[in-house]
């Protein structure tokens, strides 16, 4: 049997309405175009706030050109719908006109992994909205690093050894693997500053097996200019040797605070729902995540199960409500506001252009209203 490829794919290509969730239209579209195609295995067509996802299996293995392809068309055709209904910020995660090989680098998110299905397949695909790769740096330490979010890593054999972790430096674009738990303090010094350092891939150091892998493009970095947040998405492999689902989707009843909100510009608890409410609406947002658990057999997604939608998560979104309130009463100052460096966009160059001739040094000894008519 070859080695089977997941492979989830997704865009921000018009919101409805504003930012805060995806037209049916665009998801029929979506579908259509896809089932179009002979080569997938299976597929599932869903959302995330105001992005489409596309979770594919198939047999050609990873950063395959066709694949990439059919998954590049179905948003463009998406886009003409989306245009038709003048929804909001139609086309915006496509940054170039045509393809070219890989959709990475063109402004859709990627994660996809190859491997050899095994007797019983659960995967989960994360994905989340008003936020940026890094949000997967905190839950993916705990699954695969934590001993009191994942006890498998203490009384499992097949998972006692740890895991090997890739860490993308998204700006200086390098690569390291870290091994936990020897290494996690040098683990922990990159991946706790989620704006630059995110954990791509994670291989069970038993067998070498992928367990995890996550979407890290960058779509302000690739455009050069803002163009919405980088909303990402993420795969984990779990059972036999690798974390139970119930590890895999624990660290999530801990809303932590991650970049993305209202304008891609504030701070704000990543709320766990399910797809039906995950339309980011309260100042755009709070950023949500959604958890699809799917069987794989022969390539076929047995699914999904929409973990977030239990009420064991009700808590969660208590609390990231909570937090959510908190924050917003901060409005307009640090840290529910990005840092200036972390601002998608900024009104501060103008600003400080117009007063530039204001501002003088703090040793002059001038009039306390010089300055002032
Ligand atoms: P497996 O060892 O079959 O993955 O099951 C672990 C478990 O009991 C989940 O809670
Ligand atoms: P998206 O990145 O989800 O399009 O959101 C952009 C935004 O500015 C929301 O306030
Ligand atoms: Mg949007
Ligand atoms: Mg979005």
């Amino acid at each position: 049997m070859s080695k089977v490829t997941l492979t989830v794919i997704k865009a921000d290509v018009g919101g409805f309405v504003g930012h805060s969730s995806v037209h049916p239209k665009l998801l029929e579209k979506a579908k259509e175009c896809l089932l179009r195609s002979d080569l997938l295995e299976d597929f599932h067509v869903t959302h995330v706030g105001d992005d489409i996802n596309l979770i594919m299996t198939h047999y050609h293995g990873v950063d395959y050109e066709s694949v990439h392809q059919l998954a590049w068309e179905t948003f463009k055709n998406c886009t003409e719908v989306a245009k038709e209904l003048k929804l909001y910020g139609a086309g915006q995660d496509l940054l170039k006109d045509a393809f070219s090989g890989n959709i990475k680098g063109l402004g859709p998110g990627v994660a996809e992994m190859e491997f050899e299905e095994r007797k019983s397949e659960p995967v989960i695909v994360y994905m989340a909205d008003k936020t940026e790769p890094g949000a997967w740096n905190f839950p993916l330490y705990k699954i695969f690093a934590d001993p009191f979010n994942t006890i498998g890593l203490v009384i499992d054999p097949k998972m006692h050894d740890g895991f090997r972790f890739e860490v993308h430096d998204l700006i200086e674009s390098k690569r390291i693997f870290f091994d936990a738990p020897e290494e996690l303090y040098d683990l922990l010094i990159f991946i706790g500053a989620p704006g630059r350092f995110c954990i791509k891939s994670i291989f069970s150091k038993n067998t070498g097996d992928i367990a995890a892998t996550s979407s890290t493009q960058r779509l302000n970095i690739m455009a050069g200019r803002y163009v919405g947040k980088d909303d990402p998405v993420c795969i984990v492999r779990c059972q036999s040797g690798l974390p139970a689902v119930g590890e895999a989707v624990e660290p999530f009843a801990n809303p932590h605070l991650v970049s993305g909100w209202m304008r891609g510009s504030h701070t704000g608890p990543l709320m766990p729902v399910s797809v039906d409410q995950s339309n980011p609406t309260r100042f755009d947002g709070p950023p949500r995540v959604v958890g699809l658990g799917f069987q794989l057999a022969n390539g076929k997604l047995i699914g999904p199960q929409d973990f977030f939608a239990d009420p064991s998560y009700d808590k969660a979104r208590e609390m990231a409500n909570d937090i959510a309130n908190y924050l917003r009463r901060l409005g307009p100052f640090e840290p529910h506001r990005l840092h200036l460096d972390e601002m998608e966009y900024t009104t501060m160059p103008q600003v400080m252009a117009k007063l530039k001739d204001r501002f003088v040094d703090i040793n002059d000894q001038g009039e306390v209203a010089a300055g002032i008519d």
